[in-house]
Protein backbone atom coordinates (compact mmCIF):
# COMPACT_ATOMS: atom_id res chain seq x y z
CA UNK A 1 0.00 0.00 0.00
CA UNK A 2 0.64 3.30 0.02
CA UNK A 3 0.89 6.25 2.32
CA UNK A 4 1.62 10.09 0.91
CA UNK A 5 2.85 8.16 -2.47
CA UNK A 6 5.23 6.17 -0.45
CA UNK A 7 5.16 2.66 -0.63
CA UNK A 8 5.05 0.91 2.62
CA UNK A 9 5.04 -2.89 3.50
CA UNK A 10 2.46 -2.23 6.32
CA UNK A 11 0.34 0.55 7.76
CA UNK A 12 2.09 0.39 11.32
CA UNK A 13 4.74 3.09 11.81
CA UNK A 14 6.53 3.52 15.37
CA UNK A 15 5.19 6.59 17.31
CA UNK A 16 7.89 9.60 17.80
CA UNK A 17 9.63 9.43 21.03
CA UNK A 18 9.70 5.82 21.42
CA UNK A 19 13.02 4.79 20.78
CA UNK A 20 15.23 7.75 20.32
CA UNK A 21 16.68 8.07 16.86
CA UNK A 22 19.14 5.71 16.97
CA UNK A 23 19.25 4.01 13.29
CA UNK A 24 19.47 0.30 14.12
CA UNK A 25 16.04 0.80 16.17
CA UNK A 26 14.03 2.01 13.95
CA UNK A 27 15.65 -0.70 11.26
CA UNK A 28 14.78 -2.66 13.94
CA UNK A 29 11.34 -1.83 14.23
CA UNK A 30 11.14 -1.82 9.99
CA UNK A 31 12.24 -5.53 9.97
CA UNK A 32 9.64 -5.98 12.37
CA UNK A 33 6.93 -5.80 9.91
CA UNK A 34 6.54 -1.35 10.60
CA UNK A 35 6.26 0.18 7.23
CA UNK A 36 7.40 3.60 8.59
CA UNK A 37 9.28 4.95 11.57
CA UNK A 38 9.17 8.37 13.70
CA UNK A 39 11.88 9.67 14.94
CA UNK A 40 11.77 11.58 18.49
CA UNK A 41 10.87 15.07 17.79
CA UNK A 42 14.35 16.99 16.93
CA UNK A 43 15.18 20.67 18.14
CA UNK A 44 17.28 23.05 16.46
CA UNK A 45 19.63 22.43 18.96
CA UNK A 46 20.47 19.87 22.07
CA UNK A 47 18.05 19.29 24.89
CA UNK A 48 18.29 17.65 27.83
CA UNK A 49 14.63 17.90 29.01
CA UNK A 50 13.25 17.81 32.56
CA UNK A 51 14.85 16.04 35.15
CA UNK A 52 13.75 12.68 36.68
CA UNK A 53 11.37 10.60 37.45
CA UNK A 54 10.03 11.48 34.41
CA UNK A 55 7.87 8.65 33.61
CA UNK A 56 4.98 7.38 35.74
CA UNK A 57 3.16 3.88 35.05
CA UNK A 58 -0.81 3.36 35.97
CA UNK A 59 -3.31 1.13 35.31
CA UNK A 60 -4.61 2.87 32.06
CA UNK A 61 -1.03 3.51 30.67
CA UNK A 62 1.90 5.77 30.82
CA UNK A 63 2.32 9.49 31.96
CA UNK A 64 5.29 11.13 30.81
CA UNK A 65 7.13 14.25 30.96
CA UNK A 66 9.81 14.11 29.15
CA UNK A 67 10.28 17.23 27.44
CA UNK A 68 11.35 17.11 24.07
CA UNK A 69 15.30 15.64 25.26
CA UNK A 70 16.94 15.08 22.25
CA UNK A 71 20.45 15.76 20.49
CA UNK A 72 19.34 18.15 17.68
CA UNK A 73 18.48 18.38 14.15
CA UNK A 74 22.21 17.43 13.07
CA UNK A 75 23.11 14.36 14.85
CA UNK A 76 19.13 12.94 14.45
CA UNK A 77 19.55 13.43 10.62
CA UNK A 78 23.07 11.63 10.60
CA UNK A 79 21.34 8.47 12.24
CA UNK A 80 18.69 9.19 9.26
CA UNK A 81 20.83 9.11 6.79
CA UNK A 82 22.24 5.70 8.10
CA UNK A 83 19.30 4.28 8.57
CA UNK A 84 18.43 4.84 4.18
CA UNK A 85 21.38 2.93 3.32
CA UNK A 86 20.42 0.24 5.73
CA UNK A 87 17.03 -0.50 5.02
CA UNK A 88 14.28 0.47 2.66
CA UNK A 89 11.73 1.44 5.25
CA UNK A 90 9.79 4.90 5.22
CA UNK A 91 11.28 7.34 7.87
CA UNK A 92 9.34 10.43 9.27
CA UNK A 93 11.11 13.21 11.16
CA UNK A 94 9.66 14.66 13.72
CA UNK A 95 10.65 18.34 14.63
CA UNK A 96 9.49 20.52 17.45
CA UNK A 97 10.42 24.33 17.35
CA UNK A 98 10.01 27.05 19.60
CA UNK A 99 8.88 29.61 16.73
CA UNK A 100 7.47 30.04 13.24
CA UNK A 101 10.89 30.61 12.12
CA UNK A 102 12.35 27.44 13.62
CA UNK A 103 10.24 25.46 12.38
CA UNK A 104 10.88 26.76 8.96
CA UNK A 105 14.76 26.24 9.67
CA UNK A 106 13.98 22.75 10.55
CA UNK A 107 11.73 22.33 7.98
CA UNK A 108 14.67 23.20 5.46
CA UNK A 109 17.31 21.07 7.52
CA UNK A 110 15.33 18.29 6.81
CA UNK A 111 14.77 18.70 3.16
CA UNK A 112 18.17 18.55 2.84
CA UNK A 113 18.16 15.06 4.11
CA UNK A 114 17.35 11.89 2.90
CA UNK A 115 14.06 11.61 4.79
CA UNK A 116 10.60 11.00 3.73
CA UNK A 117 8.36 12.74 5.35
CA UNK A 118 8.28 16.15 7.86
CA UNK A 119 5.93 15.95 11.00
CA UNK A 120 5.44 19.28 12.99
CA UNK A 121 5.01 18.04 16.92
CA UNK A 122 2.54 20.88 17.44
CA UNK A 123 1.18 19.40 20.70
CA UNK A 124 3.68 18.33 22.69
CA UNK A 125 2.19 19.09 26.92
CA UNK A 126 5.16 19.18 28.74
CA UNK A 127 7.26 22.22 27.46
CA UNK A 128 4.28 24.87 28.79
CA UNK A 129 6.45 26.57 31.00
CA UNK A 130 9.27 26.75 28.47
CA UNK A 131 6.64 27.41 25.12
CA UNK A 132 3.60 28.56 26.97
CA UNK A 133 0.46 26.67 25.44
CA UNK A 134 0.99 24.03 22.32
CA UNK A 135 0.48 25.32 19.03
CA UNK A 136 -1.82 22.54 17.97
CA UNK A 137 -4.32 24.78 20.86
CA UNK A 138 -3.74 28.52 18.83
CA UNK A 139 -5.47 28.35 15.76
CA UNK A 140 -3.53 31.09 14.13
CA UNK A 141 -0.50 29.59 15.16
CA UNK A 142 -1.57 26.54 13.09
CA UNK A 143 -2.22 28.10 10.10
CA UNK A 144 1.08 30.07 10.29
CA UNK A 145 3.49 27.60 11.58
CA UNK A 146 1.96 24.79 8.27
CA UNK A 147 2.23 27.82 5.84
CA UNK A 148 5.26 28.69 6.83
CA UNK A 149 6.53 25.27 6.20
CA UNK A 150 4.87 24.24 3.48
CA UNK A 151 6.38 27.26 1.65
CA UNK A 152 9.58 25.68 2.09
CA UNK A 153 9.19 21.60 1.83
CA UNK A 154 9.09 20.17 -1.01
CA UNK A 155 8.73 16.57 1.29
CA UNK A 156 5.46 15.82 2.64
CA UNK A 157 3.97 17.47 5.65
CA UNK A 158 2.53 16.16 8.59
CA UNK A 159 0.82 18.12 11.51
CA UNK A 160 0.25 16.35 14.80
CA UNK A 161 -2.40 17.74 16.49
CA UNK A 162 -3.24 17.81 20.25
CA UNK A 163 -6.45 15.90 21.72
CA UNK A 164 -6.51 19.11 24.13
CA UNK A 165 -7.98 21.09 21.41
CA UNK A 166 -11.29 22.21 22.02
CA UNK A 167 -12.67 21.87 18.16
CA UNK A 168 -9.85 19.23 16.75
CA UNK A 169 -11.97 19.25 13.34
CA UNK A 170 -11.41 22.73 13.20
CA UNK A 171 -7.66 22.91 13.88
CA UNK A 172 -7.21 19.82 11.32
CA UNK A 173 -8.90 21.94 8.57
CA UNK A 174 -6.66 24.52 9.35
CA UNK A 175 -3.99 22.65 8.84
CA UNK A 176 -5.33 20.56 5.69
CA UNK A 177 -6.08 24.75 4.02
CA UNK A 178 -1.96 25.67 5.04
CA UNK A 179 -1.32 23.14 2.91
CA UNK A 180 -0.63 20.34 5.34
CA UNK A 181 -0.69 16.76 3.33
CA UNK A 182 -1.31 14.54 5.89
CA UNK A 183 -2.13 14.78 10.11
CA UNK A 184 -1.32 12.70 13.04
CA UNK A 185 -3.55 12.44 16.02
CA UNK A 186 -3.41 12.23 19.15
CA UNK A 187 -0.24 13.40 21.01
CA UNK A 188 -0.46 12.73 24.54
CA UNK A 189 -3.75 13.69 26.98
CA UNK A 190 -4.01 16.17 29.32
CA UNK A 191 -1.92 16.56 31.59
CA UNK A 192 -2.29 13.91 34.10
CA UNK A 193 -1.18 12.97 37.88
CA UNK A 194 0.17 9.71 39.53
CA UNK A 195 0.10 10.17 43.15
CA UNK A 196 2.76 8.46 45.65
CA UNK A 197 0.41 8.14 48.72
CA UNK A 198 3.10 7.17 51.16
CA UNK A 199 5.54 9.69 49.89
CA UNK A 200 2.67 12.50 50.00
CA UNK A 201 3.86 13.62 46.33
CA UNK A 202 3.04 13.29 42.50
CA UNK A 203 5.42 10.63 40.91
CA UNK A 204 7.01 12.54 37.92
CA UNK A 205 9.46 15.45 39.42
CA UNK A 206 7.08 17.95 37.09
CA UNK A 207 4.50 17.28 39.06
CA UNK A 208 2.14 16.09 36.08
CA UNK A 209 2.56 14.64 32.53
CA UNK A 210 0.76 13.61 29.01
CA UNK A 211 -1.53 10.68 29.34
CA UNK A 212 -0.54 8.09 26.50
CA UNK A 213 -1.60 4.04 26.31
CA UNK A 214 -4.84 2.01 26.62
CA UNK A 215 -6.51 4.65 28.36
CA UNK A 216 -6.45 7.25 25.68
CA UNK A 217 -7.79 5.03 22.58
CA UNK A 218 -11.42 5.35 22.60
CA UNK A 219 -10.58 8.97 22.89
CA UNK A 220 -8.16 8.77 19.90
CA UNK A 221 -10.91 6.75 18.00
CA UNK A 222 -13.50 9.10 18.52
CA UNK A 223 -11.18 12.20 17.58
CA UNK A 224 -10.10 10.61 14.37
CA UNK A 225 -13.30 9.76 13.22
CA UNK A 226 -14.22 13.71 13.76
CA UNK A 227 -11.44 14.53 11.45
CA UNK A 228 -11.77 12.31 9.03
CA UNK A 229 -14.87 13.70 8.42
CA UNK A 230 -13.93 16.78 7.83
CA UNK A 231 -10.54 16.74 6.37
CA UNK A 232 -9.49 15.19 2.78
CA UNK A 233 -5.78 14.30 3.67
CA UNK A 234 -5.01 11.37 5.19
CA UNK A 235 -5.13 10.74 8.86
CA UNK A 236 -1.41 9.10 10.94
CA UNK A 237 -3.24 7.83 13.66
CA UNK A 238 -2.01 6.96 16.98
CA UNK A 239 -3.39 7.07 20.72
CA UNK A 240 -3.33 3.72 22.86
CA UNK A 241 -2.87 1.01 20.36
CA UNK A 242 -1.25 -2.63 21.18
CA UNK A 243 -2.88 -4.90 19.12
CA UNK A 244 -3.50 -5.84 15.47
CA UNK A 245 -7.21 -5.73 16.21
CA UNK A 246 -6.99 -1.61 18.18
CA UNK A 247 -4.96 -0.88 14.70
CA UNK A 248 -7.88 -2.71 12.32
CA UNK A 249 -10.20 -0.60 14.75
CA UNK A 250 -8.19 2.80 14.09
CA UNK A 251 -8.04 2.22 10.26
CA UNK A 252 -12.00 1.94 10.37
CA UNK A 253 -12.44 5.20 12.03
CA UNK A 254 -10.57 6.82 9.45
CA UNK A 255 -6.65 6.62 9.96
CA UNK A 256 -4.92 5.53 6.63
CA UNK A 257 -1.65 4.25 8.78
CA UNK A 258 -1.48 3.43 12.69
CA UNK A 259 1.07 4.58 14.95
CA UNK A 260 2.65 2.82 18.21
CA UNK A 261 3.99 4.22 21.33
CA UNK A 262 3.54 2.91 24.57
CA UNK A 263 2.64 -0.52 23.56
CA UNK A 264 6.58 -0.74 22.87
CA UNK A 265 7.26 -0.69 26.37
CA UNK A 266 4.84 -2.59 27.78
CA UNK A 267 5.66 -5.85 25.08
CA UNK A 268 8.71 -4.67 23.42
CA UNK A 269 9.48 -4.65 19.57
CA UNK A 270 7.60 -7.58 19.04
CA UNK A 271 4.63 -5.38 19.27
CA UNK A 272 5.05 -4.89 15.42
CA UNK A 273 5.27 -8.44 14.16
CA UNK A 274 2.23 -9.33 16.63
CA UNK A 275 0.00 -6.75 15.41
CA UNK A 276 1.02 -7.25 11.80
CA UNK A 277 -0.06 -11.07 12.16
CA UNK A 278 -3.02 -10.06 13.66
CA UNK A 279 -4.21 -7.81 11.24
CA UNK A 280 -3.53 -9.94 8.40
CA UNK A 281 -5.42 -12.75 10.23
CA UNK A 282 -8.15 -10.72 10.73
CA UNK A 283 -8.67 -8.91 7.39
CA UNK A 284 -8.12 -12.62 5.99
CA UNK A 285 -11.21 -14.16 8.07
CA UNK A 286 -13.33 -11.04 7.39
CA UNK A 287 -12.72 -10.69 3.54
CA UNK A 288 -10.46 -7.69 3.25
CA UNK A 289 -7.95 -8.07 0.66
CA UNK A 290 -5.92 -5.14 1.21
CA UNK A 291 -4.86 -2.33 4.17
CA UNK A 292 -6.73 0.29 2.46
CA UNK A 293 -9.92 -1.72 2.32
CA UNK A 294 -10.44 -0.40 6.15
CA UNK A 295 -10.23 2.85 6.06
CA UNK A 296 -13.04 5.00 7.18
CA UNK A 297 -15.95 1.96 6.70
CA UNK A 298 -16.48 2.76 10.00
CA UNK A 299 -20.81 2.74 10.12
CA UNK A 300 -22.21 4.72 12.54
CA UNK A 301 -25.29 3.87 14.38
C1 LIG B 1 7.75 8.69 26.56
C2 LIG B 1 7.03 9.36 25.43
C3 LIG B 1 7.71 10.33 24.68
C4 LIG B 1 7.06 10.98 23.62
N1 LIG B 1 7.74 11.90 22.88
C5 LIG B 1 7.12 12.48 21.80
C6 LIG B 1 7.85 13.38 20.96
O1 LIG B 1 9.03 13.65 21.13
N2 LIG B 1 7.16 13.94 19.92
C7 LIG B 1 5.84 13.67 19.65
O2 LIG B 1 5.29 14.20 18.67
N3 LIG B 1 5.16 12.78 20.42
C8 LIG B 1 5.77 12.19 21.47
N4 LIG B 1 5.07 11.29 22.25
C9 LIG B 1 3.66 11.00 21.92
C10 LIG B 1 3.54 9.72 21.07
O3 LIG B 1 4.20 9.83 19.84
C11 LIG B 1 2.04 9.39 20.83
O4 LIG B 1 1.45 10.40 20.05
C12 LIG B 1 1.23 9.25 22.11
O5 LIG B 1 1.99 8.63 23.13
C13 LIG B 1 -0.05 8.43 21.90
O6 LIG B 1 0.24 7.13 21.41
P1 LIG B 1 0.44 5.82 22.35
O7 LIG B 1 -0.76 5.76 23.25
O8 LIG B 1 0.52 4.67 21.39
O9 LIG B 1 1.70 6.03 23.10
C14 LIG B 1 5.70 10.64 23.32
C15 LIG B 1 5.04 9.66 24.07
C16 LIG B 1 5.69 9.03 25.12
C17 LIG B 1 4.95 7.97 25.89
Amino acid sequence: MKFLGKEISSPLTLASGILGISFSSLQRVINDGAGMVTTKSLSLEPRMGHEGPIIAEFEGGLLNSVGLTNPGIEEGLLEIEKFHQACQGVSIVSVFGGNTQEFKQLAEAVNGSPADLLELNLSCPNVEDEFKRPFALVPEMVTEIVSAVCAVSSIPVLAKLSPNALDIGEIAGLAEAAGADAITMINTLGHGMVIDPIAKRPVLRNNFGGMSGPCIKPLALKLIHDVYKTVKIPILGTGGVSTGLDAVEMMMAGASAVAIGTAVYDKGLDVFSLAKREMDTFMREHGYADYPELIGILEEN
